[in-house]
């Protein structure tokens, strides 16, 4: 077999070229907070996500093709389908939260759509939205409006998508809240492979890519504490750091308390015990 080719690295992921239809994707275990990746790695958590992600690709074929090929025996390296990446990022949200609130509370309306009076923060929306965003090569993702989405895919290309991610949001939600979690908003990537077919590809519905929400202690009229970055979010916070590179070094209890919050939220969504899948990790795919 023919080494694979280092194509780039990511903020989590590392990106090899295996020929020229197949791509590897390492999960590596570094964590961002406020973009900026910091300088501690989280054990284990590149393999909560790609098992995670694993998980929603067996389950969701049926709404959307998607790249998963293989989940390597380290359940960190995904083989995929080399696609062309939409240059959009398709986020839904089905509660005000993040940049939705915020464009709410200044304006009214969430990246074109125009929301009810009187919502409170962290509120569930009449209906899931979908709210598309650039895909900044640096820096902090910007939300568009449809009209500017249409302009990067054209018209019906974001039909498909829009269509798509609010089908996948509303199936992985159902399968969440049976379980116990909300999933406030998340955020897919799309790619075309070579007949021009609409793939889903990344990470699918994983605490990096989703706020997740533990559904006791849902309190809507205030900021929610998230299901994995919290702790890291919090400590980075009680430092009075500025938020720009280099972030600061984690200690031991905010790195284990950060792993145990990743490995609960894989053990919840999934119903799968974590060391279960570190021996076998397609298990994640029956
Ligand atoms: N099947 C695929 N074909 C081609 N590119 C892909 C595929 N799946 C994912 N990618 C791309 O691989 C990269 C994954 O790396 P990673 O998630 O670490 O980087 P990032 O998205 O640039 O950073 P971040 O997610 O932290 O904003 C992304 O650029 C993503 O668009
Ligand atoms: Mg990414």
């Amino acid at each position: 077999m023919a080494p694979a080719v280092h194509l780039g690295s990511g903020k989590v992921r590392e990106l090899y070229a295996l020929d020229d239809e197949r791509l590897l994707l390492v999960a590596t275990d570094r964590i961002s907070t406020f973009d900026v990746v910091l300088p501690t790695e989280i054990p284990d958590k590149g393999r909560v996500l790609t098992g995670l992600s694993a998980f929603w690709f067996a389950r969701t074929r049926s709404i959307c093709p998607n790249h998963l090929l293989a989940v390597r025996s380290d359940g960190r390296s995904t083989e995929c389908r080399r696609l062309e990446m939409l240059p959009i990022e398709c986020v839904v949200r089905g509660y005000l939260t993040g940049s939705g609130w915020k464009d709410y509370v200044a304006t009214g309306s969430t990246s074109g759509h125009a929301l009810p009076p009187g919502l409170v923060e962290s509120q569930e929306l009449p209906e899931p939205i979908f709210t598309p965003a650039t895909k900044a090569t640096t820096g902090h993702d910007e939300n568009i409006d449809a009209e500017t989405a249409v302009e990067l895919v054209g018209a019906d290309r974001f039909r498909e998508v829009e269509r798509i991610a609010l089908a996948l949001y509303r199936f992985a939600s159902a399968h969440a809240h049976e379980r116990g979690i909300i999933i406030a908003d998340t955020k897919f990537e799309f790619g075309l492979d070579p007949d021009g077919v609409l793939v889903l590809a990344d990470e699918a519905l994983t605490p990096d890519s989703s706020r997740f929400w533990p559904m006791d202690g849902y309190r809507p009229g205030q900021a929610q504490p998230s299901f994995d970055k919290q702790f890291v979010r919090d400590y980075c916070e009680s430092l009075g750091w500025d938020k720009t590179d280099p972030g600061p070094e984690l200690p031991e209890n905010v790195v284990a308390g950060t792993r145990e919050r990743y490995i609960e939220a894989f053990a919840l969504l999934t119903g799968i015990d974590f060391d279960a899948y570190l021996d076998n990790p397609e298990i994640v795919l029956r």
